[in-house]
């Protein structure tokens, strides 16, 4: 008789190329999953939660949050020497996210009016919100100042006098932080680096810019300069990157002391702690982070202990995180065998975007079968919709099984789309045998809402 696995048989036995990444359980590669994650008699846990029970209450694909994990992040960063912590919500926020940052007594930074609405929604102080945005609009910047965010990051000119108009009508005095772009590109993927000389973020040292905007802030009596902010990138694991940027933040701050007596006593130098996605890569712990960053500061403000504000949210969320998937074919190509999932690049963009990679794992059942080379693949209409490109799976997956994908808690849920109509998946949090609803799974009935059928424009509207 044929069993699934044996008509898949061609694939099995032949040479695995070499390299390739061996599938990681919890208990091979602990650092890329949840910190609560276990296999018990072959079938994987978090938070004390059996993850098939999880696929067949919710459906799949499911975001699965490990909520033991974020809050033992969340200690780790205020226990990192920083002076304040503020949660980069842009990794993944939702209101029950929103209660975990304040529960932890984390600061908030929000980038858009959206995030800034859910956070006020859910009732958190906005005097521990920071706004970042590279182009915030009119009504964004009047919705800060009508909240009371505590800081907004100015990041070009336009929003230095959109904001202090906004605070002026509304009788206020807004603290800000003048973004500044120390000219150091982290070390990471292009589309992750955002201090070098060439990004559209802040203001360049090199120039005179970020002075000019420092001062262009000082000739308004509605702002206040409360700090100098700087962010070199994201999924970073090499301290010297940062070290420098702090030093020339630092030098910086020293010189606008010196030429215009403007006295800096914060500066947030941003996120960007890098995390494992693949076993045995590095985590940046947040006291390294925090450490290099003092360095440079001390570098350039020797005797000075100026406060110290970061920005992390992949370090925070990132392994708290994975992604349920219920295998639907099993296929064999002529180089690799293609294990198809009901998700891929409309739930999880980062392969597709910077050719991310991750590991995969049977959550269901001890999957014992030889090793074979393969990709799991989306159901997109897309040959680059894959969610693994290259593992060494067990040759008797098959269709019914689950996949558990670790380590996409951050940039997974909110870079999510409906690309081929496709329905979002739920969030689900896990914690001490119980399971808490994050994020409803989209239906179609919240897709057909959207749809306007030819509705009339009235193009006389204000
Ligand atoms: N602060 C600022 C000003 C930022 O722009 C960012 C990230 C952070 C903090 C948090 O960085 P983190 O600690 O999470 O690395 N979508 C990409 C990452 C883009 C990050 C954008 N800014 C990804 O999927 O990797």
């Amino acid at each position: 008789m044929h069993t699934a696995a044996s008509l898949h048989a061609p694939a099995a036995g032949t040479p695995l190329p070499d390299g390739l990444a061996p599938a990681a359980s919890p208990e091979s590669a602990p650092e890329v999953w949840p910190l609560t994650a276990r296999t018990v008699e072959g079938r994987l846990h978090v938070g004390g939660v059996a993850l098939d029970a999880l696929a067949a209450a919710l459906g799949t694909a499911l975001y699965v949050v490990d909520e033991a994990d974020f809050r033992h992040r969340a200690r780790s960063w205020r226990a990192s020497g920083a002076d304040r912590v503020h949660y980069a919500s842009k990794a993944f926020l939702c209101a029950e996210m929103v209660r975990w940052v304040d529960s932890e007594g984390l600061h908030l930074d929000v980038c858009s009016g959206g995030e800034l609405q859910l956070a006020a929604d859910t009732g958190f102080d906005p005097a521990r919100i920071v706004f970042h945005g590279s182009n915030k609009s009119v009504a964004e910047l009047e919705a800060a100042v009508a909240h009371g965010v505590g800081v907004v990051v100015v990041d070009c000119l336009e929003e230095i006098e959109r904001l202090a108009d906004a605070a002026s009508a509304a009788g206020k005095v807004q603290d800000v932080y003048v973004r500044i772009a120390p000219g150091v590109a982290a070390e990471t993927h292009d589309y992750m680096a955002t201090g070098g000389d060439d990004v559209k973020f802040g203001f360049p040292v090199r120039g005179g810019h970020a002075e000019r905007a420092v001062l262009a802030v000082a000739a308004r009596p509605e702002l206040r300069l409360a700090g100098v902010h700087s962010h070199i990138g994201s999924q970073i694991t090499a301290t010297e990157g940062l070290t420098l940027a702090a030093e020339r933040v630092g030098a910086f701050v020293a010189g606008l002391a010196e030429r215009h007596g403007i006295p800096v006593d914060e500066i947030d130098l941003g996120g960007g702690a890098g995390i494992p996605y693949l076993p045995g890569q590095p985590r940046l712990q947040p006291s390294e982070f925090t450490a290099a960053l003092r360095e440079g500061l001390d570098r350039a403000l020797p005797g000075t202990r100026v406060r110290l504000a970061v920005e992390p949210g992949r370090s925070m969320i990132g392994t708290a995180g994975l992604t349920l998937y219920r295998v639907g074919a099993v296929k064999d190509g002529l180089r690799r065998r293609f294990v198809s999932v009901d998700g891929g690049m409309s739930d999880a963009l980062r392969p597709s975007l910077y050719l991310a990679r991750y590991t995969a794992w049977t959550a269901n059942r001890t999957a014992n079968g030889e090793p074979v080379h393969a990709a799991v693949v989306g159901r997109h209409c897309e040959s680059g919709d894959v969610v693994v490109p290259d593992i060494a799976l067990p040759d008797d997956i098959t269709a019914g099984d689950l996949l558990a994908v670790p380590a996409t808690g951050a940039y997974h849920h909110v870079m999510a789309s409906n690309y081929n109509a496709q329905p979002r998946p739920a969030v689900v949090a896990v914690r001490d045998g119980r399971a808490r609803l994050m994020i409803h799974r989209e239906t179609p009935e919240d897709l057909r809402r959207r749809e306007a059928h030819g509705e009339p424009v009235d193009l006389n509207a204000p």
